[in-house]
Order: structure tokens, then sequence, then C-alpha cells
């Protein structure tokens, strides 16, 4: 199916599942070979990145943790400043090599904003993983480790992201056709 409907809006076919399984495969790669002799903590920030982080950890393959924080910034298809942290982070993160795993940097604000909490914690080191980057939309100086696809400044649905909550389900990943 080219064209889909969520709620008010129509999506069509961005990128596919097969696509997206070739990113994740070359990022899990990279992350395999730095991270090599450590033991890393994954930090999965909720709701969006849980498909792909599900998809990218049964790809790695040194000894790991895995916990999850959940955040929210979008209110339908705009970002907002404001992020709320939903479920708090409750591991002991000082001194440990912190891999933080998201869907998509937009703004930049949620990651910036994790990244500085992070660091307060006294982590030994961040690394960002993001299997989408808008660089287009981007407004804070972030150092990104490891990307999964660059995409335009468009609203995208599917493989974890969502729309008003609909679509998280979809193994392809979709992309809003604008009103005319
Ligand atoms: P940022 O704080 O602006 O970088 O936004 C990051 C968060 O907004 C991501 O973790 C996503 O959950 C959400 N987001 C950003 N762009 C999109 C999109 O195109 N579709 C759905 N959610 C998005
Ligand atoms: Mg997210």
């Amino acid at each position: 199916m080219n064209k889909i409907r969520l709620k008010d809006r129509e999506f069509i076919l961005f990128i596919t599942s097969d696509e997206i399984e070739k990113a994740v495969t070359k990022m899990a790669s990279k992350i395999n070979n730095d991270m090599a002799g450590k033991t890393p903590l994954f930090l999965v920030i909720l709701s969006g990145a849980f498909v792909f982080a599900a998809d990218l950890l049964r790809k790695i393959k040194v000894d790991c943790d895995i916990t999850f924080v959940r955040l929210a910034s979008y209110s339908g298809t705009q970002s907002t400043e404001k992020i709320r942290e939903l479920l708090g982070l409750n591991e002991v993160l000082k001194d440990r090599t912190v891999v933080v795993v998201e869907d998509i940097i937009d703004t930049g604000h949620t990651m910036d904003d994790m990244i500085h909490k992070l660091k307060n914690l006294e982590v030994a080191e961040v690394k960002i993983a993001t299997f989408l980057l808008k660089p287009a939309a981007l407004r804070k100086d972030l150092k990104i480790h490891y990307v999964g696809m660059e995409i335009p400044n468009d609203f995208i649905v599917g493989y974890g992201l969502d729309y008003d909550g609909f679509g998280r389900n979809l193994p392809d990943i979709y992309k809003v056709i604008p009103d005319l």
C-alpha cells in the first residue's frame, strides 16, 4: 500500500522495511565495533524508539544492559520545546558508557535535555544513536555518533513514530502529504 490515512491526514510510502533493515544492520555493526571490550548501557527513549531499539539491540553482540526512559515533546505534528519526562531514570548511571537510542532527532531539544541529565549523573561517556535525523530542523549543537538515515524536514509516521498516537505499528515509514 502506497498511501495511507491516519485521522485527518494522508501519508505516502517513504522508506520501506527492507531499507530500514539495511540501515539498522549498518548501525549495529558500527556500534559493535566501537563498543568491543566495553559493557554499555543502552538507554531507549520511549515511546517512539521501541521498534528501532528492538531491531537494533537484537543485532548488538557485546555484553550490555538495556533500560528505558519515557519522554514526550510532540503535540500533533509540531515539536514543542517542553519535554515531559513521563517515566524517570532509575538505573545507576554513574561511570557507565551510555548509548542513547532514539527514533528521530528533529529540533534536538529532547536529546539535548537528555544529554544534560546524563552529564549530571556523572556517566563515563555518552553516545547518541538515532535511526533518523532531520538536519534542516536541528537547533542544537549535538554530537550524534550513529545515524541510520538523514531525511528532509517532513513529518513522518511508522516504525515506532506516531501521528497523535497512530501509526506506530506500521513496518514501513510514510511521510505526510501536505494540505494544499
Ligand atoms: P526533537 O526534540 O524536536 O528533536 O523531537 C524529537 C522527538 O519528537 C522524537 O523523539 C519523536 O518522538 C518526535 N518526532 C520528531 N519528528 C517526528 C516526526 O516526523 N514524526 C513523528 N514524531 C516525530
Ligand atoms: Mg522519540
